[in-house]
């Protein structure tokens, strides 16, 4: 698979995430694997989107939020639900759009420069987790933005799977028996 980097059009938001909406169901197409799946989703979000500094995802553990595949400066790795921007919309199980992080009560600032933030639920059958996109610019994310996104989540839980156990093995392989 080769990626052929941006070529997309956020002038016009609408088209822009319609344009992204294709890449990632082709980048996404035949592979399953949840870890994989969020791993190449926020790196194309990350690259695709203008005026980004984070974007990747939280996923429901327990009680919390714990961090997980994600492009952008290392992040706080569990966030309580009701906690934050992203314990917020998972808890309400709604899109939170903050147009001015310092306005939001609790925002938890993992990158300083962020001033603006999109929070997604990701919702299946259950709650798995959150998509959280922070831009450095105010007033970053729009209604246009909660649309697109949610396409894009809702693209990204329908190839992934999300209820399978990682594998396991013995720490070490059994003596082979000649
Ligand atoms: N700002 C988020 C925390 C996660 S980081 O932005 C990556 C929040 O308030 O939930």
């Amino acid at each position: 698979m080769t990626y052929s980097g941006k070529h997309y059009d956020f002038e016009d938001k609408r088209r822009g995430y319609r344009q992204l909406a294709l890449d990632l169901q082709g980048l996404l197409a035949g592979e399953s694997d949840l870890i994989a799946n969020a791993a190449n989703t926020a790196a194309l979000l990350f690259d695709a989107l203008p005026a980004i500094n984070w974007a990747g995802f939280y996923f429901l553990r327990g009680e919390e939020l714990v961090v997980g595949p994600f492009q952008g400066k290392p992040a706080c790795v569990r966030i309580a639900l009701g906690r934050g921007v992203c314990g917020t919309a998972a808890l309400q199980r709604t899109t939170i759009v903050v147009p001015d992080v310092r306005e939001f009560p609790g925002h938890i600032a993992c990158d300083g420069a962020s001033r603006s933030e999109i929070v997604v639920p990701l919702l299946g059958e259950r709650l798995l987790g959150v998509l959280d996109l922070d831009s450095p610019r105010p007033g970053r994310f729009d209604d246009e933005d909660a649309r697109g996104l949610a396409r894009l989540a809702a693209l990204f839980l329908a190839a992934s799977r999300t209820n399978e156990p990682c594998g396991s093995l013995p720490r070490a392989d059994p003596p082979r028996t000649p």
